[in-house]
């Protein structure tokens, strides 16, 4: 069902854990099926210099997760807001389709983790950033 990068991924989770004086940390649940994911970053010059994540969840959004964290480390908080779900699909090999929801939760957690921190720093939200926050803030 999975494939050989998702099992990798789930079984040895890459950048996994809490992140003590995180400059932004990003949550999101899925109201389906309940679970939970927390995306935490270290930023300097609005480069993610380190990221981790811990994910109450299934198979699937443990492998999303730890692989989203290998894909933007490194990246500007404008390039890594903008990695969707096909990318991190991509990079995983496949999923299954009834598991392709579970890749989003990833990227909404980098989101709303980026928006919390250009909101603290004062800085001007984009409008897809908060477009996606405001749909978040609705359905929970
Ligand atoms: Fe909940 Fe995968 S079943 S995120």
């Amino acid at each position: 069902m999975y494939s050989e990068e998702v099992m990798d991924h789930f079984k040895n989770p890459r950048n996994c854990g809490k992140m003590d004086n995180a400059d932004a940390i990003g949550e999101v649940g899925n109201p389906t099926c309940g679970d939970v994911m927390r995306i935490y970053l270290k930023i300097e010059n609005n480069i993610i210099k380190d990221i981790k994540f811990e994910t109450f969840g299934c198979v699937a959004a443990i492998s999303t997760s730890s692989i989203l964290t290998e894909m933007v480390k490194g990246m500007s908080l404008e390039e890594a807001s903008k990695v969707k779900k096909d990318d991190i699909i991509k990079g995983l090999g496949n999923l299954p389709t009834v598991k392709i929801h579970c890749s989003v939760l990833a990227t909404e957690a980098l989101g709303e983790a980026v928006y919390n921190y250009y909101k603290e720093k004062g800085i001007e939200i984009p409008e897809d950033l908060k477009n996606k926050h405001d749909h978040l803030k609705k359905r929970s």
